[in-house]
């Protein structure tokens, strides 16, 4: 990774003389990772004249091996008066930092110390991460493989009567035991009325004939995310389940051909919404179409009504449509997707087509 070159954007972003990364307890480790590719807390300053980690005891070792050319200063008393002393032997006349990552509370106290003028931002670092990096293609690219294969796996083993967090429990085990370092995001696995709610946490609920079954899932592998969601039928699938997964299916069909560089997030989302209206399940189908996905599962750009994004060759989207009947249950059917000049290339290649039988 040129962490070098991706400093050098972000200084040309800002209307600032430096910017100010502060990670703590992971309150801004995307931004601190993708700058530096150092995975400790603590305080990055970027400017033109060079990085700065300000970091602590704790990490110095740490540093040492992940960044031995960046300029280390070592925190002696708090983090807020060795920034303030930094910035001020720089000679910085102001600096900017992410208005999104970083807390009133150290807006404010850095408001009030430092002499140089604080300048809150949106977040440019999150901006330029939206274009991804062929090396960064290729990681994503894994965590999708690593996702699919671990599900293939799981899949052979269900049975009814298993509970939905027996599931993710194995899931996750075996994402694991395969290489992943840890999941994207809490995995969801929510079988018959709970695959109507988007974002179910996986219960005690136990599996039986007749079910719907998804699972939203994504490994975290080499810091990248997959996410991923499927859809089952425990047994012979209801004609209202088969119903709804055709024209889910057709949606994220329609919603895969619409992206395309120069293509407005807003009519990729309407690619997909459209064609879910059109089939009279408009209220079923709340959230947007998709989103970016990197260091994070959820980063820019989104895919939603609201959306003044336009889609450039490198980005990663989701296209995840979905139709939710309360009581009854969901379906969503989400692919993992690189922008290309022409269309997209959908990385994720686990089988669609049916709504397919388990247990
Ligand atoms: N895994 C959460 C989502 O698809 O947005
Ligand atoms: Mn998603
Ligand atoms: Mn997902």
């Amino acid at each position: 990774m040129d962490y070098n070159k991706r400093r050098s954007a972000l200084t040309a972003k800002i209307d600032a003389d430096s910017f100010l990364v502060y990670n703590m307890e992971g309150s801004d480790f995307p931004s601190m990772y993708y700058l530096s590719g150092f995975t400790g807390e603590g305080a990055l300053l970027v400017s033109s004249k060079g990085p700065l980690l300000i970091t602590d005891s704790r990490y110095t070792e740490q540093a040492s091996r992940e960044v031995p050319k960046i300029p280390v200063r070592q925190v002696a008393g708090s983090y807020l008066d060795e920034i303030t002393d930094a910035v001020t032997a720089s000679g910085y006349g102001s600096v900017a930092l992410s208005g999104v990552r970083t807390s009133c509370s150290l807006v404010n106290k850095l408001c009030d110390k430092l002499e140089a003028k604080v300048v809150i931002t949106e977040d440019p670092v999150n901006e330029l991460r939206a274009l991804k990096e062929p090396e960064e293609i290729e990681r994503i690219r894994a965590a999708v493989k690593l996702t699919e294969e671990s599900l293939t796996e799981l899949i052979r083993g269900i049975r009814v009567k298993m509970s939905e967090r027996e599931l993710a429990l194995r899931l996750e085990f075996i994402m694991r035991e395969k290489g992943a370092e840890q999941v994207a995001f809490d995995l969801i696995v929510a079988a018959g009325e709970n695959s109507a709610l988007p974002h179910y946490q996986p219960g005690e609920r136990l599996l039986k004939e007749g079910d719907l079954l998804l699972f939203d899932i994504g490994a975290k592998l080499d810091r990248y995310c997959a996410d991923m969601t499927r859809v089952f039928s425990v047994g012979k699938p209801t004609a209202r389940a088969q119903g709804i997964y055709d024209i889910v299916l057709a949606a994220n069909k329609a919603g895969i051909a619409a992206v395309s560089a120069g293509a407005d997030a807003k009519a990729v989302d309407a690619a997909a919404r459209d064609l879910i209206a059109a089939e009279g399940h408009a209220e079923h189908f709340q959230h947007g179409l998709g989103h970016g996905v990197g260091l994070e599962v959820h980063e820019g750009p989104r895919l939603s009504p609201m959306s003044t994004d336009v889609l450039q060759a490198g980005m990663t989207v989701t296209v995840e449509p979905g139709i939710y009947l309360p009581g009854f249950g969901g379906v969503r059917i989400e692919d993992l997707t690189v922008v290309t000049q022409d269309g997209c290339e959908v990385l994720t290649s686990f089988p669609k087509e049916e709504l397919v039988q388990v247990g």
